[in-house]
Formats: structure tokens, sequence, C-alpha cells
């Protein structure tokens, strides 16, 4: 209840803001050009705030359609032969719901159960599709089941910021014990996105963070096991992110 009051008192604050700002703009002095601009960073400022307090990557895969076929492509080609994945961290579903489509037995997770709750709304009927509220830890990841592939797709950045570059190590190496034949893992592109002690690579420097990832991979799952796919579309603050397989060993 206080948590809906505050975003909606947020809201009105913003429409407010905006109002005045068209106000000051149809003055045309050099005063009201100045607090014009005032006005629209205070603005930007709420903007961000909002997006921050009450849509944590809500729906990410909303924000990433084109970089979410375009990685669905790159992962079909693949998994000929398989015939059941699961999606670590699925968001509203995406990805999940385009691997039943498919024909695969499709299971997606998320910590976030609005998002979780919104997918299962969606979802089409006659799938084996099914989505669950989980919340990963380094712990807690020996419970879920094997598949024969697992994604773990632009979610290792938020367990190296909540559990350190250990835990995610430790998250990311059980996950591959949890796929029969492949693992699609995909890092972010930045170094804050990982927290206080973030990965060796360089920001948006396609090389290194190719390198980084591919060495760090080759050291948990054999290096001959590691193959890059190919960078896909992101958002505008990371115009691409990366995109690995893993082939298991039987
Ligand atoms: C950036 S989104 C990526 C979504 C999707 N994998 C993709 O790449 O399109 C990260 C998702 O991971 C979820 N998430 C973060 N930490 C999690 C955890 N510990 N356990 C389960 N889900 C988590 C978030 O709620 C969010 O929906």
């Amino acid at each position: 209840m206080t948590f809906e009051r505050s975003k909606e008192i947020a809201h009105s604050v913003q429409r407010e803001l905006i109002m005045y700002r068209d106000l000051l703009r149809d003055e045309r002095t050099p005063a009201s050009a100045k607090l014009f601009l005032g006005l629209a960073r205070i603005q930007t400022t709420l903007g961000k705030t909002i997006r921050l307090l009450w849509n944590p990557e809500q729906d990410y895969q909303k924000t990433r359609r084109a970089g979410t076929k375009e990685r669905w492509r790159l992962i079909q080609s693949r998994i000929t032969g398989t015939s059941s994945l699961l999606d670590v961290g699925c968001s509203s579903g995406v990805m999940t719901a385009l691997a039943a489509e498919v024909g695969l037995f499709a299971i997606g997770l998320d910590a976030n159960w609005e998002v979780i709750s919104d997918a299962c709304k969606k979802s089409k009927p006659n799938l084996s599709l099914a989505y669950i509220h989980f919340v990963v830890t380094p712990q807690s990841v020996a419970a879920l089941p094997v598949c024969d592939v697992v994604l773990c797709l632009s979610i290792y950045h938020q367990w190296h910021r909540e559990f350190g570059h250990e835990g995610a190590q430790q998250i990311l190496y059980i996950l591959g014990t949890k796929a029969r034949k492949r693992l699609f893992f995909e890092p972010a592109s930045k170094q804050s996105r990982y927290g206080p002690k973030p990965p060796a690579f360089a920001d948006s420097d396609e090389r290194s963070i190719i390198d980084y990832n591919h060495g760090m991979l080759g050291a948990l799952f054999g290096n001959e096991n590691v193959e890059f796919l190919g960078a896909t579309t992101a958002s505008r603050s990371e115009l691409v992110r990366y995109l690995f397989t893993i082939q298991m060993q039987p």
C-alpha cells in the first residue's frame, strides 16, 4: 500500500514539473529559460529515481526486443536435438516461451514475482512451459533441475554485485552441472554493473570483454568447450552484449 502510494506521489510530482516546465517554455524570457532548464534537469533526475525505485529491471526484455530476437536466433543455431531448457533470470519469459514454441520443455525462473506472474498470464495454452518464482543464491542454486540447455543471460553481474566474485563463480559453475548439453552465458559489458570489485576488462572494449569472459569460462569449463557466438543489440548505455555458449561434456 505504502509502496503504491509513494509511486503515485512521485508520478504526480513529475506531472506537475512537466506542467510548470511547459508554462515556462511559453514565456520566452531569459529568466524563464534558465528556470525551464533547471526544471527539466529535476524532472530527468526524478524520472531516473522513479525507474530505480519502482521499476528495477522489471521487464528487461521489453527494453531489449531487437536484442532478444537476435540472441534467440544465435541460441537456436546451437540447440538442435535438445528437448528441455532452463532460463535462469527469465524476466518476462520471452526467451522461455520461444523455446516452448519450438517444442522444448521449458522452465523460466526469476526472483521478481511481478515479472513471473506477468509471464504466466501472457503464456499461450498447450505448451510445455512453466514459470517459477525462485531466488538463485550460491546455496539455493543446487536445488535447480538438470535440463539439456541452461540460459544464464544478463544476470551474472547481478550475482557478482550481490555475492562477490567467488559467489557468482560458484553459482555459474553449479549451473554448468545443471546443463546436460549446453550452457549459454551473456555478461554485462560495463564494469559498474558488477559492484565494488569488477572483473578486469575495459568498458565497452569488445576485445577485452570477449577475452576476459572467454578466459573466465574456459577456467570453469575448459577452453576447448567455450565458443563466442556474437554481439547483440543491448541498450543505450551498453550498445551491445556478447553471447557465449559452452558445450558440456557427457
Ligand atoms: C537483466 S534481466 C535479464 C533477463 C533475461 N535473462 C534476458 O537476458 O533477457 C535480469 C533478471 O534476473 C533476475 N534476477 C536477478 N537476480 C536474481 C536471482 N538471484 N535469482 C533469480 N533471478 C534473479 C531479475 O529479476 C531480472 O529479471
